[in-house]
C-alpha cells in the first residue's frame, strides 16, 4: 500500500504547529513528510528526471547515480549573502555579515511569503551525528527542493528514526527554513534548477534558527552542513565546552596495529577530502589510513579530559575536478554508485567526466551548462567541461577506507590537529607549533588562496582562521578565546601542526608531489605526537630534518626539501603584517595569549 505522504509522521505538537505556521506563510501546493525510505527516494528522483532537474546516468556504468546541472548563477556558497543575526552586532564580530534580527525577520517574512506556491513543502528531519549519539544534534528542514531532500538523505541521517527522536522530546530541534524562492503560478512551466537571484543565508544564533532563501547549491541549501553543523553548532559548542570545526578526521594504523587519529582543518577546496582518504605509497607496507570524515568534526573532551571527535555527516559533498583513480581512488570508489553529480560534464554514453578525472578527455561531451564541449573547444576558448566547484554527493559508507569506528557514538580519540592552506610561497611543507597557545596562534593566522568553493576572487591570499572564516557563527576573537580555553578542560593536549602541500617553485610548479606522498609528512606528525621523533627548532616551530622523513620509494633530493621547508625572513615579515591586519579587526576580543605569541614570533624572527 502506498504511504500517504501528506500525513504527519511526528506527533510532536511544537513541530506540527511550526509546520502549519510555515505552510501558512509559504503557501505550498502540498506538504510531504519525509520518511527517508528507498522507495520515497526513488520516487523523488523519478519526479526530478521527469521535470529535467535530474538526468539518470547510464545505470550499467553508474548504478544508482543521477546528474544535475545548476543554474549558471548558483554554483557556490555566497559568503556576502550569509548573515549572523545575533542581537548585538558585536556578538557576530567583524568577520561576519550582520543585520538586526528584528529587521531581518521582517525581510525574511516578506521573502518567504508565498515563496513555495505551486511547489511541495518537504518536512525533512535530520540528525547530525549517528541517531541517538550523545554528541548528535537534530534539525528539521522545511524545503521546497526535492534536490535538497535526496542530497540530505546521503549527507545526513534523515527520516523515520529522526522523527522518533523528535517525539521523545529530549533534544532541542533546530528549525531550518529553506526555499529556492521560485514560486510557480498556476500553469507556469518549471525550470530544471529553480532559484532566485536574491539570496539570503541567515542564522539566528541565540534562538538557534536557520533561514535560507534563493539557492539550491550545497552549502547554501543543505542546511545540516555548514549552516547547522558549523555556524549554529559553533555557538552550541562555545556555550557547552566543545568544538565544531571545519576538519577532516582520519586514523593512521601502523604495521604494528597501533592507531592514531588526527583532525585537520584546511579551507574549502584545499585538500580535506583527499587527505582523509589518502592511500600511503607502496613503500609504506602495512600502513593504513582510515577515513572518519572529510569536512566537519565535532570534538568534545570525554570524562578523562581527552578529546574525542565525531563526523556529524553521513556522506561526502566533495570537489569533483582533480579527483581520479590516481589522486583519490577511495573517493572514486565511494562515488561509483548511489551518487549525485552536480555541474560535472555529461558524456554521450550517459556517464560523467570532469577535468583531471582521466588523462584523456572524452572526444565530446556536454559541459556543466549543457553546451557541446570538445577538448579542442576547451583549448581554444578556455572553457571547462565541469565547473571548478562541481561536486559529488556520495554515501560515506561506500568509501573503502571508512573507519570501523566512524559511527561510534562517542567518537574517536584525537592525538593531533593539523592546519593548512593553499600557499604558493612562505609556508613550509610542515612544522609543529611549540605548544597549545602557539598552535592556536598558527590556526588563528592561517592564510589561503581563495578557491571556487565560494563566489569571489580565486587565487587571492586571505586570512582564513582555522578554515572557519565563512563558518564561525560568532565573533572570531571569542572563538580564538574558546580554543585557548579548551586546553583547561584537557588532561592531554593534542599536538598542533601546520602543513602546506601547495608551495610552488620559481616556474610556478608545485614542489611537493602531494596526495599519497603526504603520508611521509603524516608519519612524522604521528611520531611527533607520540613523542617518538625529534624536531629541529626554528623561529616558527619544530621542523623535521631531511633525515627525519621516511623517503623510501621516493626520490626527493635534499635541496628540494630545503626549498620546501625554507623559512624566509622577509616573506615572514610580510606574513606577520598580514596577521596584524586580522588582529586589528578583532582587537577588542583578541585573547592576550595571541598578542604574546605574536610578540614571541617577531622576537624569534
Ligand atoms: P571542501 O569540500 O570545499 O571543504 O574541500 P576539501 O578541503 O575537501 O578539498 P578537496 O580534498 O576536495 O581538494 C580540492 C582540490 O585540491 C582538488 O582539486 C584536489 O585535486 C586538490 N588537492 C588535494 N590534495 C592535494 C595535494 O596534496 N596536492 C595538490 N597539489 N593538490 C591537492
Ligand atoms: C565548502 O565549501 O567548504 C564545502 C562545500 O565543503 S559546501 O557544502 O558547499 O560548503
Ligand atoms: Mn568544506
Amino acid at each position: 500500500m502506498k504511504r500517504d505522504v501528506t500525513r504527519p509522521i511526528s506527533s510532536n505538537p511544537n513541530l506540527l504547529k511550526w509546520v502549519a505556521k510555515m505552510a501558512e506563510l509559504t503557501q505550498p501546493a502540498a506538504i510531504h513528510w519525509v520518511d527517508g525510505s528507498k522507495e520515497e527516494n526513488e520516487l523523488l528522483c523519478a519526479e526530478m528526471v521527469e521535470k529535467g532537474t535530474f538526468t539518470k546516468l547510464n545505470q550499467s556504468l553508474w548504478p544508482g547515480c543521477y546528474y544535475a546541472r545548476s543554474d549558471a548563477s548558483d554554483v557556490a556558497r555566497v559568503e556576502d549573502r550569509t548573515f549572523i543575526c545575533s542581537l548585538s552586532k558585536d556578538t557576530a564580530g567583524p568577520t561576519n555579515n550582520w543585520e538586526d534580527p528584528f529587521e531581518m525577520r521582517k525581510k525574511l517574512k516578506r521573502l518567504f511569503a508565498g515563496s513555495m506556491r505551486g511547489r511541495t513543502l518537504y518536512v525533512l528531519p535530520f540528525s547530525m551525528g549517528p541517531v541517538g549519539s550523545p554528541m548528535a544534534q537534530i534539525g528539521v528542514q522545511l524545503t521546497d527542493s526535492p534536490y535538497v531532500v535526496v542530497n540530505m538523505r546521503i549527507m545526513a541521517r534523515i527520516g523515520l528514526a529522526v522523527f522518533k527522536e523528535i517525539d521523545k522530546a529530549e533534544k532541542r530541534v533546530v528549525p531550518c527554513m529553506h526555499s529556492v524562492g521560485a514560486p510557480l503560478n498556476p500553469g507556469q512551466k518549471d525550470v530544471p534548477w529553480p532559484c532566485n537571484p536574491e539570496k539570503y543565508i541567515v542564522h539566528f544564533p541565540e534562538t538557534r534558527e536557520i533561514w535560507s532563501y534563493g539557492s539550491g547549491y550545497g552549502g547554501n541549501a543543505l542546511l545540516g552542513k555548514k549552516c547547522f553543523a558549523l555556524r549554529i553548532a559553533s555557538n552550541l559548542a562555545r556555550d557547552e565546552g566543545w568544538m565544531a570545526e571545519h576538519m577532516l578526521i582520519l586514523g593512521v594504523e601502523n604495521p604494528q596495529g597501533e592507531k592514531t587519529y588526527v583532525a585537520a582543518a584546511f579551507p574549502s577546496a584545499c585538500g580535506k577530502t583527499n587527505f582523509a582518504m589518502m592511500i600511503p605509497p607502496p613503500a609504506f607496507e602495512g600502513w593504513k589510513v582510515w577515513t572518519v570524515g572529510d569536512d566537519i568534526a565535532w570534538i568534545k573532551p570525554d570524562e578523562h579530559g581527552r578529546l574525542h571527535a565525531i563526523n556529524p555527516e553521513a556522506g561526502f559533498f566533495g570537489v569533483a575536478p582533480g579527483t581520479s583513480v590516481k589522486t583519490n581512488p577511495n573517493a572514486m570508489a565511494a562515488l561509483a554508485r548511489n551518487t549525485i553529480f552536480t555541474n560535472v560534464a555529461l558524456t554521450p554514453d550517459g556517464g560523467v567526466w570532469w577535468e583531471g578525472m582521466t588523462d584523456t578527455p572524452p572526444a565530446e561531451c556536454l559541459d556543466w551548462q549543457g553546451r557541446r564541449w570538445t577538448p579542442e573547444i576547451g583549448r581554444s576558448t578556455g572553457a571547462k567541461a565541469a565547473h571548478p566547484n562541481a561536486r559529488f554527493t556520495a554515501p560515506a559508507s561506500q568509501c573503502p577506507t571508512i573507519d570501523p569506528d566512524w559511527e561510534k557514538p562517542t567518537g574517536v580519540p584525537i592525538k593531533a590537529f593539523i592546519f593548512g592552506g593553499r600557499r604558493a610561497t612562505t609556508m613550509p611543507l610542515v612544522y609543529q607549533a611549540f605548544n597549545w597557545s602557539a598552535g592556536v596562534y598558527t590556526g588563528a593566522t592561517m592564510g589561503s588562496e581563495m578557491t571556487a568553493a565560494a563566489a569571489g576572487t580565486v587565487g587571492k591570499v586571505r586570512r582564513d582562521p582555522f578554515a572557519m572564516l565563512p563558518f564561525c557563527g560568532y565573533h572570531m576573537g571569542d572563538y580564538f578565546r574558546h580554543w585557548i580555553k579548551m586546553q583547561r578542560s584537557l588532561s592531554e593536549t593534542p599536538r598542533i601542526f601546520h602543513v602546506n602541500w601547495f608551495r610552488k617553485d620559481a616556474n610556478g610548479k608545485f614542489i611537493w608531489p602531494g596526495f599519497g606522498e603526504n603520508m611521509r609528512v603524516l608519519k612524522w606528525i604521528i611520531d611527533r605526537a607520540r613523542g617518538r621523533t625529534v624536531g629541529k627548532e626554528t623561529p616558527i616551530g619544530w621542523q623535521p630534518r631531511y633525515e627525519d622523513i621516511d623517503w623510501s620509494g621516493l626520490d626527493f633530493p635534499k635541496e628540494k626539501f630545503e626549498e620546501l621547508q625554507a623559512v624566509d625572513r622577509a616573506a615572514w615579515r610580510a606574513e606577520i603584517i598580514g596577521h596584524e591586519e586580522l588582529f586589528i579587526d578583532l582587537h577588542d576580543h583578541l585573547p592576550k595569549e595571541l598578542i604574546y605569541e605574536r610578540e614571541l614570533l617577531i622576537c624569534r624572527m
